[in-house]
C-alpha cells in the first residue's frame, strides 16, 4: 500500500539526506529561504528545464528561444508598470514585531483571495474578522502598506539613484524588449511563441514552504503573440498544452486543477487567467499562470521606447500591436511537485517498509546503476565496469559497489532510478547477462549484456 506520513517533512530530509537540494549557505548557518541544488538536484533541474523546452520549443515550428540579461534598463521596469505597482502589502504586529502580507493573512485565515483590493480594503477585512497575528495571538496590527518586490542594486562604481537597477522579477520583460529583433530575424508569422528559461528575483515577505517560495527563483515562460480578437481560443489552447506536458510527465490528475481569476482577481490588463494548481500539503498552490495579457506589454513598451513594435500584416496591408497569452512556469515550484507527487512509502510482504521516488524516467537523475555483486572479485568488476563505461556515454548511469545489493537497491529507490542491473557470477560463468531490477514493481529479468543499451533505449522512452 502506498502511504505518506508527513510528505513535506519526508521530501526535505530525503534532498537534503540523498543530495537533491541542501540549505543555500548552509556553513554560515544558512541565509534564510535560499536553497541550492546538490548532484542529484541539478540532474532533476536539467532534465525537467529539458523536457519542458522539448514539448513546448522544440517540438513546435511556431516557438523560438531566448536568453535575455537579468539585468535591464530601469525604464523596462518603468514601462512595465513594475516599479509603481509590483508589491504586496505588508503589515507589521505592533506586539510582536512579526511582519506578514495582509493579503496572505486573509487567504490562510479566511480561505479567501484579495487579489485586486485596495489596501483599506485589506485593512478592513483585517479589522472587520478580528484577525490575529500568527505569531503571538494579538489583534494589533499597523496599517497595511505597499512594499515594492523588487530587488535593487548598483551599476558600476557609483552608488547612487542614477545608478540603481533591478534584478528582473519575471523572465517575460526580457521577451517583449526583444520581440522586433526576434521577428526581423526569425520571419516567423503570426500566431508564433518566444519562451525562455531563466532565474528571476522577489524580494518576498514572506518566502516559505522549502521552494515554493523563494527570494530566487527559476522560470519558465513563454509570450505567445497572436491577433487581437483570437487570444480566448488560444488561451484555452495553452491551458490544454500544459495539461499534457504534466501529464506526460506522469503527474497525478487528481492532484492539479485549473483555477480561473475572478473578475476582481484579474490583473488589470488582463482579459483572462487560470492557475495551474497543485494539491500540496500545505494546500492548493499556483505552479503556473496562464495569462491573456492583452497588448498590454508591447504597447507600454512601444510608447515608453518609441520603439515600433506593431507587426505587419502583409495579407491586409495593415500594422497591429499583437495581443499575447503568457504560460508562465514556476521551475522549482514544479520540481517540489514533481517530487512530493512521486515520494511514496510502501509496505512489503516481509513487513518491511519502502521508501521509493517513482519520479517519471525522464526526469529520474539517475537513469540506471550498476551494481557489482562481490566487489572483491576482479572478473565481476571487470564485467560491471565494462558494463557502465558502455552506457554512461548514453545516459547519466551510476556504478555503486559501497554496500549489500539490498542496502543499494534500497537506496537507487529512494532517489528514484528506474532501474538496477546486478552483474553476480552467473554473468561471468554462465549466461553474459544481468539481473535488471524495476523500481516500481520490483520485479527481476535477466537481460543479455549486449542487449543492455537496447533494453534501456526501450524501458526510459516508455
Ligand atoms: N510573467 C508572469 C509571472 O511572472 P507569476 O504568477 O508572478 O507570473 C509565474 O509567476 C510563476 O513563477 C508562478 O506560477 C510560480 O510558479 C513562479 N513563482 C513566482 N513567484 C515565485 C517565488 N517567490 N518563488 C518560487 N516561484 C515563484
Amino acid at each position: 500500500m502506498a502511504k505518506k506520513i508527513d510528505p513535506m517533512k519526508d521530501i526535505v530530509s530525503l534532498c537534503k539526506r540523498r543530495g537533491y537540494i541542501f540549505q543555500g549557505s548552509e556553513i554560515y548557518g544558512g541565509l534564510a529561504n535560499t536553497w541550492d541544488y546538490g548532484p542529484l538536484g541539478v540532474e532533476l533541474k536539467n532534465n525537467l528545464k529539458r523536457e519542458w523546452w522539448k514539448f513546448f520549443v522544440q517540438e513546435r515550428e511556431d516557438m523560438v528561444g531566448l536568453d535575455s540579461a537579468i539585468l535591464m534598463n530601469p525604464k523596462v521596469w518603468e514601462a512595465s508598470g513594475h516599479l509603481s505597482s509590483f508589491s504586496d502589502p505588508l503589515i507589521d504586529c505592533k506586539s510582536c514585531k512579526s511582519r506578514f502580507r495582509g493579503d496572505k493573512l486573509i487567504e490562510d485565515k479566511l480561505e479567501m483571495s484579495v487579489e485586486g483590493k485596495t489596501l483599506k480594503e485589506i485593512s478592513e477585512i483585517i479589522s472587520s474578522n478580528a484577525l490575529s497575528c500568527p505569531n503571538c495571538g494579538q489583534k494589533d496590527f499597523t496599517e497595511p502598506r505597499e512594499f515594492n518586490l523588487m530587488f535593487k542594486t548598483f551599476q558600476g562604481v557609483t552608488e547612487d539613484s542614477s545608478s540603481t537597477i533591478f534584478l528582473r522579477p519575471e523572465t517575460a520583460q526580457g521577451i517583449f524588449v526583444n520581440f522586433k529583433n526576434v521577428l526581423n530575424t526569425t520571419r516567423k508569422k503570426l500566431p508564433f511563441g518566444i519562451a525562455q528559461i531563466g532565474k528571476s528575483f522577489r524580494n518576498e515577505i514572506t518566502p516559505r514552504n522549502f521552494t515554493f517560495r523563494t527570494r530566487e527563483f527559476e522560470q519558465m515562460e513563454i509570450e505567445f503573440f497572436v491577433e487581437p480578437g483570437t487570444e480566448l481560443d488560444w488561451h484555452k489552447y495553452w491551458c490544454d498544452e500544459s495539461q499534457k506536458w504534466f501529464s506526460s510527465l506522469g503527474l497525478n490528475k487528481d492532484n492539479i486543477r485549473f483555477r480561473e481569476h475572478s473578475a476582481d482577481e484579474l490583473s488589470h490588463y488582463s482579459n483572462k487567467t487560470t492557475d495551474v494548481e497543485y494539491k500540496f500539503p500545505f494546500g492548493w498552490g499556483e505552479l503556473e499562470g496562464i495569462a491573456s495579457r492583452t497588448d498590454y506589454d508591447l504597447t507600454q513598451h512601444a510608447n515608453t521606447s518609441k520603439a515600433d513594435l506593431t507587426y505587419y500584416d502583409q495579407k491586409n496591408d495593415k500594422h497591429f500591436i499583437p495581443y499575447v497569452v503568457e504560460p508562465s512556469f514556476g521551475t522549482d515550484r514544479t520540481i517540489l511537485t514533481f517530487l512530493l507527487d512521486a515520494l511514496h512509502e510502501e509496505e512489503l510482504a516481509n513487513g518491511n517498509t519502502r521508501t521509493v521516488l517513482k519520479l517519471s524516467k525522464k526526469l529520474a537523475p539517475i537513469k540506471a546503476a550498476i551494481l557489482p555483486l562481490k566487489k572483491n572479485e576482479p572478473r565481476i568488476v571487470e564485467k560491471a565496469r565494462q558494463i557502465f563505461d558502455t552506457i554512461k556515454t548514453k545516459w547519466n548511469v551510476q556504478y555503486d559497489d559501497t554496500g549489500s545489493i539490498g542496502k543499494l537497491y534500497r537506496r537507487q529507490d529512494e532517489i528514484g532510478t528506474p532501474f538496477c542491473l546486478t552483474v553476480d557470477f552467473d554473468t561471468i560463468e554462465k549466461d553474459n547477462a544481468v539481473t535488471v531490477r524495476d523500481r516500481d514493481n520490483m520485479t527481476q529479468k535477466r537481460i543479455g549484456v549486449d542487449a543492455i543499451t537496447d533494453y534501456l533505449e526501450k524501458s526510459l522512452s516508455d
